[in-house]
C-alpha cells in the first residue's frame, strides 16, 4: 500500500505502538539439534515498555551465554553475561541498566527508546570453551509525530502573491500527502513540490485555492493526518454587476438597483449619479422618481484588503408623463 491508495485523512492511522520485527541470523545449527532460534515478545511494544528475547532451542551443558549490541562480539558490545555454574551475572561496556539476563539465556530490556533498536547477538558458551553466536536483530519504528501546516502566508491575494505551505516536521524517511477540501491535491504544473512534497508552492494564487489543506506524513507502516488549516485567498472585486438592466423607467415609479460584485472579504459598495454621491450599500431604491432622476448611475465596489476598487455605470432616463393633446389646455 502507497500513499496513492491513501483512505481519506480521517481514517488516519495512528501507531502508538512502535513496532518490532526480528530477522535471525543463525550461525549454529548443528545438524542434529533443533536450531536456536531468538524471538522478540511482545513482537510490538511502544516505547518505555519492556522487550523480552526469548532464546528458544538450547542446547545441553552449556557453561554460559554473553549477550552483545550488534553482531560483533567484541568487548565495546558486551552487554551482559551469565555463569551458569556460580549464576554469576557481570556486565560490560554496552550495559544500559536497563537489561536482565535470565538463567534460560533470554534478555529482557526494559523501558525500551529508540536507540535499543538494532541488531543483539548472544554468544553461547558450551563445554570446553567452544563458542557459537545467534544474532537477533530488531527495529522499533517511532510513533509518527503528529503533522502540522506553517505557511508563509495564510491570507494571499489572488495573482499577486505566491504561497508555500510546509507540512512540518522534516524527518528522513518520511512521504508526504497533500489535501485540499478533503481531496487530494490535483497534480498540475502550478504546483511545484520540492523535496518528496514537503514544501507546496502555488505559485499564482487563485480564488479557488481557497480552502482547508491537510498534510499526511506516510512511513513504511502506517501514516498521519494534520489538522486542517485555512488558506484564504483575497481577491476583487471583479467587475460589478447592476441589476436589472432595465434604461427606461415612468416617472413617478420607484427605481430600484442592486450591485453585486465577487470579492473577499466582502466589498464595500456606494452609489453616485453624475458624479454626485448618493449613498452606501448595495441597494439603491428611489421611490417617485421624476425626469430629474434621469443620469449616470455608478455603483463602485471597493475591497479594503487588496485596495481595488470596480465600478459599474448604468444610464437612467425617467420618462415624462404622457398628457393627451386634449387634456392639455385643461392644464
Ligand atoms: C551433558 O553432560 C552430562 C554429564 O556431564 C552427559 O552425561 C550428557 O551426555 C551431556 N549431554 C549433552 C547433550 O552433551
Ligand atoms: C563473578 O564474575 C566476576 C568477573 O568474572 C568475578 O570477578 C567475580 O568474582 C565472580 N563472582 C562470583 C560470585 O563468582
Ligand atoms: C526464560 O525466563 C524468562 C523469565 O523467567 C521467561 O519469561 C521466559 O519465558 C523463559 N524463556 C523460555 C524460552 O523458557
Ligand atoms: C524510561 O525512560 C525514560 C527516558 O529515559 C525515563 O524518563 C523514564 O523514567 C523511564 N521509565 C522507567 C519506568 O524506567
Ligand atoms: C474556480 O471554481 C469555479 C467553481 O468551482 C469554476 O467554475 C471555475 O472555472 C474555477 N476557476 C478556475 C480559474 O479554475
Amino acid at each position: 500500500m502507497g500513499p496513492l491508495s491513501a483512505p481519506p485523512c480521517t481514517l488516519h492511522i495512528t501507531w502508538k505502538e512502535l513496532l518490532l520485527t526480528v530477522l535471525l541470523f543463525i550461525f549454529w545449527n548443528p545438524p542434529t539439534t533443533a536450531q536456536v532460534t531468538i524471538e522478540a515478545q511482545p513482537t510490538k511494544v511502544s516505547e518505555g515498555k519492556d522487550i523480552l528475547l526469548l532464546v528458544q532451542n538450547l542446547p545441553q551443558n552449556l557453561t554460559g551465554y554473553v549477550w552483545f549490541k550488534g553482531q560483533i562480539t567484541n568487548y565495546h558490545q558486551f552487554i551482559i553475561a551469565y555463569a551458569i555454574d556460580s549464576k554469576n551475572i557481570t556486565v560490560g561496556p554496552a550495559y544500559s541498566g536497563r537489561e536482565t539476563v535470565y538463567s534460560n539465556a533470554s534478555l529482557l530490556i526494559q523501558n525500551v527508546t529508540q536507540k535499543d533498536t538494532g541488531s543483539y547477538t548472544i554468544e553461547i558458551i558450551k563445554q570446553g570453551d567452544e563458542t557459537k553466536g545467534v544474532t537477533g536483530h530488531f527495529t522499533l519504528y517511532a510513533e509518527l509525530p503528529k503533522p502540522y501546516i506553517t505557511s508563509n502566508n495564510f491570507n494571499p491575494m489572488e495573482n499577486k502573491n505566491v504561497v508555500a505551505l510546509t507540512c512540518e516536521p522534516k524527518t528522513e524517511g518520511y512521504t508526504y500527502l497533500w489535501r485540499v477540501n478533503g481531496q487530494s491535491l490535483p497534480v498540475s504544473p502550478r504546483l511545484k513540490e520540492p523535496g518528496k512534497n514537503r514544501i507546496l508552492i502555488l505559485t499564482n494564487v487563485i480564488r479557488n485555492d481557497t480552502g482547508p489543506y491537510e498534510c499526511e506524513i506516510w512511513d513504511r507502516v502506517g501514516s498521519i493526518c494534520s489538522d486542517p488549516v485555512t488558506l484564504d485567498v483575497l481577491y476583487g472585486p471583479d467587475v460589478p454587476l447592476v441589476l436589472p438592466a432595465t434604461t427606461y423607467y415612468d416617472s413617478g415609479t420607484t427605481l430600484y438597483l442592486s450591485c453585486f460584485a465577487d470579492s473577499n472579504p466582502p466589498a464595500e459598495y456606494s452609489w453616485t449619479v453624475n458624479g454626485k454621491f448618493l449613498q452606501s450599500g448595495s441597494e439603491l431604491s428611489i421611490p417617485q422618481i421624476t425626469t430629474e432622476h434621469s443620469g449616470i448611475y455608478r455603483c463602485a465596489a471597493r475591497n479594503s484588503a487588496t485596495g481595488r476598487e470596480r465600478y459599474r455605470f448604468r444610464r437612467i432616463k425617467v420618462l415624462g408623463k404622457w398628457i393627451p393633446a386634449s387634456l392639455s389646455t385643461v392644464f
